[in-house]
């Protein structure tokens, strides 16, 4: 099992002089008179330069680097990195930066660095944040690449804070560690290929993951998964020679209370043809990441585990490959899922929902009271929120803000969309109880709708992240590929139950 234990994030509060490290990295504002001790001459009068020609002005993730002269520092070299506005400075931005600055320095070779903080903020939370940001940097996204000299990571980061380094900031830091190596593990699992990693290996993966935090783990066969009646599962598997599993992961603590049950359902598709409804082939290698929600699902639950959660959670995905064998279901073709409702597949392509239903069902039967389902589920949600912002649905409202304002902390970007029941009209089916599709309008909010009617009545949240789960521009702060989406608001989420309600 990869673990980060590689990789260092320590805290000290000594001053900024004082470290001795390869980089030291200090965060510049926009239109700041920078003055930090003698820094200046520190390095030769090249800071003071750089900022009187106007070579960095503190746009975010801008970066300077220059060496350190004389004995006054003891840092080789100092970066300073971009941070925009002052008083638009947050948290999300400082692991941002932190990422920035370290993939900045894995270009150079430097493998320590430390991060000065600036700005006022609140010390535990912007080490969490810049720990979580340093390690998400440690992530190499070629991981077939046989010439990969290139990569390799920065394996430690010093948080550099004034005052009292007690308790508090120092198990923040080591929280944002986990975190980040926790994001790294969904990101290697999203990076995969289809070909190696069809849903038998990938229910493994996930579950060696889920067990490596403490969590029980069971993996349900094809057997197992027709004896509980879920067709909608069996149903998208059978255009695949690789039959469906279905991973079942509990993190029970001794002391916690028999409610609330919190209960995650990641869409494990592990390859996305569209099936008989086939995609068009332009971009479709990117479909080996349609399982990104079982592996975020996976990696919280570790970290769920790890950080030892006070409540109880259960994490449930259902793996499939969308194929269009001999075998396949046809458009047409009725299912009963186990919740007993029949669906009619109008589209096979709109497998995840499928899926999905079968998996929503089984966590209530696990005794799950809050639910939250995670999957890469529609373009459509692409065109609304572009790239950047996780669809967001759900109810009642207060549970939809629970989790918004932890995604909003984790530096996962989400935004709410309405869930109106007249929206269902669009999936009327004439031969079954429901339609798999409602047609183009609405497509993300249809495609809620059609989850909502598993979720029991439930407190339930649906995070559509099929825009956010892979980066196709590369970023300072994120190479394209795999993103780690939703691994940290879903950890975090399992902390909040005392803010429940509603
Ligand atoms: N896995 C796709 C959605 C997707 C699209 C994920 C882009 C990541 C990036 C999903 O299974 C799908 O095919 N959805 C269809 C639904 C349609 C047939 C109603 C879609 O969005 O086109
Ligand atoms: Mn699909
Ligand atoms: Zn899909």
């Amino acid at each position: 099992m990869q673990d980060a234990t590689d990789f260092r994030v320590t805290v000290t509060g000594a001053g900024p002089w004082q470290v001795d490290t390869e980089l030291l990295v200090i965060p510049l504002f926009e239109n700041e008179p920078l003055q930090i001790r003698d820094l200046n001459e520190a390095t030769g009068g090249e800071i003071g330069r750089a900022l009187a020609s106007g070579a960095v002005k503190g746009k975010p993730f801008e970066i300077f680097v220059t060496p350190t002269q004389g004995t006054a520092w003891r840092a080789r070299r100092v970066a300073l990195i971009g941070a925009g506005p002052e008083r638009e400075f947050t948290s999300d931005r400082a692991r941002k930066m932190a990422t920035a600055a370290a993939i900045a320095a894995r270009q150079q070779r430097v493998i320590r660095l430390a991060y000065v903080h600036r700005g006022g903020g609140d010390a535990a939370v912007f080490g969490q944040a810049v720990a979580e940001g340093f390690m998400l940097a440690t992530f190499n996204p070629g991981a077939y690449k046989t010439e990969d000299r290139d990569f390799v990571p920065a394996r430690s980061m010093e948080f550099v804070t004034e005052g009292a380094v007690d308790g508090p900031v120092a198990q923040a830091v080591e929280r944002g560690r986990l975190l980040g190596a926790c994001s790294n593990l969904s990101r290697t699992l999203c990076n995969e290929p289809g070909g190696s990693l069809p849903p038998r290996v990938f229910a493994e993966r996930a579950g060696e993951i889920a067990a490596s935090g403490g969590a029980q783990v069971e993996i349900l066969d094809d057997q197992r998964i027709a004896e509980l009646g879920m067709a909608l599962l069996l149903g998208v598997a059978r255009g695949s020679h690789e039959k469906p599993r279905l991973v079942v992961m509990r993190h029970e603590p001794n002391d916690a209370p028999p409610s609330p049950v919190l209960g995650l359902v990641g869409k494990g598709i592990t390859f996305d043809t569209g099936g008989i409804s086939l995609k068009p082939a332009d971009g479709m290698e990117q479909m080996k990441h349609d399982m990104t929600g079982g592996a975020s699902v996976a990696a919280a639950m570790r970290a769920i585990g790890l950080l030892g959660a006070p409540i109880r959670v259960v994490g449930v995905i259902p793996a499939a490959e969308n194929m269009p064998g001999g075998e396949a279901i046809r458009p047409g073709d009725v299912l009963r899922g186990a919740s007993g409702k029949t669906v009619e597949v109008i589209n096979t392509d709109a497998e995840g929902r499928l899926i999905l239903g079968d998996a929503l069902w089984y966590a209530r039967q696990l005794g799950a009271t809050h639910l939250v389902d995670v999957a890469t589920l529609t373009g459509a949600i692409v065109v609304a929120l572009g790239k950047l912002t996780t669809g967001l649905f759900g109810t009642p409202p207060g549970w939809v803000d629970v989790v918004r304002e932890v995604a909003e902390r984790a530096g996962d970007r989400a935004w709410p969309m309405p869930v109106f029941e007249e929206y269902k009209e669009q999936l009327k089916s004439e031969i079954a109880d429901i339609a798999n599709v409602g047609g183009r309008p609405a497509g993300a909010i249809t495609a809620a709708l059609f989850l909502k009617e598993f979720a029991g009545g439930l407190p339930w949240v649906h995070l559509d992240i099929a825009g956010t789960a892979w980066a196709e521009e590369a970023k300072p702060f994120m190479p394209k590929g795999p993103t780690g989406v939703a691994v940290r608001t879903l950890a975090e989420l399992a902390f909040t139950s005392d803010r429940w309600t509603f």
